[in-house]
């Protein structure tokens, strides 16, 4: 499939949803889901780096996902292992820069080592996998009012001072632009406290399709439809005065 697109945009976050009832379809437990959605998130790998999309992040675990049944978090922390140990070489490879966003010390100490370790292994590249992991953006938002505040009691900055830009700074990871496109599969319409600050300009899409269904062709449909808006970021364009 050779598609020329314009407009790529330079990240694309996603909201991997419907494991389970693709799982649940198929008479299946849902880690079977949770794991074709890990071969999914591989393959949507190869369709950035083909159709030149720099930052891929997803939503792996949030903050929330421990209330589900132990054998799902088990499951899924094992994944995200396996994932880790496994695909070092092939990130490498693929010159991909691996990174996890949220609140990595509320993981095990094994994964906190093997993310660590594929972060360093792949930190020089300028294209880069970011996973949400134990992450929510009340979470994030929180946190970073947390090392505002005690940097404001030291004195090392005035309240009255702070901009978005500075604000900005305190995210997790302040290097990254804010997604231009954020995906949802499997329909919902909502963010799940995804990227809240980060998607306040971010072009929404969602399809239908259940996550380890999710095919170059829906790819490619999200990109489509991201081409033909006109982002205005809160101000007007010339040709939309009067919509
Ligand atoms: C939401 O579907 C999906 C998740 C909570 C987990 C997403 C994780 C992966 C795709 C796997 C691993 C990622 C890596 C980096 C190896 P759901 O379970 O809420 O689906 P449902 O709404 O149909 O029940």
């Amino acid at each position: 499939m050779e598609e020329q697109l314009d407009n790529i945009p330079r990240h694309v976050a996603i909201i991997m949803d419907g494991n389970g009832r693709w799982a649940k379809k198929r008479g299946s437990i849902r880690l079977s889901g949770h794991k074709a959605g890990a071969e999914t998130l591989l393959r949507v790998l190869d369709y950035c780096e083909k159709y030149k999309v720099q930052y891929l992040s997803v939503y792996a675990f949030s903050t929330e996902n421990w209330s589900r049944p132990k054998a799902e978090v088990d499951g899924l922390m094992s994944l995200l292992g396996n994932f880790l140990r496994n695909r070092e070489e092939e990130l490498i490879e693929a010159k991909c820069r691996f990174r996890v966003m949220g609140r990595k010390e509320g993981l095990s100490e094994s994964l906190q080592k093997l993310i660590s370790k594929v972060e360093a292994s792949t930190k020089g590249f300028e294209r880069q996998l970011i996973v949400c992991l134990n992450y929510g953006g009340r979470a994030e938002l929180l946190d970073a009012a947390k090392k505002l505040a005690e940097d404001a009691v030291r004195g090392d900055i005035d309240p009255q001072s702070l901009t978005e830009e500075k604000f900005g700074s305190y995210l997790y990871l302040p290097d990254v632009p804010d997604p231009d496109l954020i995906i949802r599969t499997s329909g919902e319409f909502r963010l799940s406290n995804f990227l809240l600050w980060e998607a306040a300009y971010s072009e929404l899409y969602v399809t239908p399709v259940l996550w380890p269904d999710f095919s170059e062709e829906d790819f490619l449909l999200a990109l489509k439809d991201f081409a033909k808006r006109t982002r205005k970021f809160g101000a007007i364009t010339e040709d939309t005065t009067n919509k």
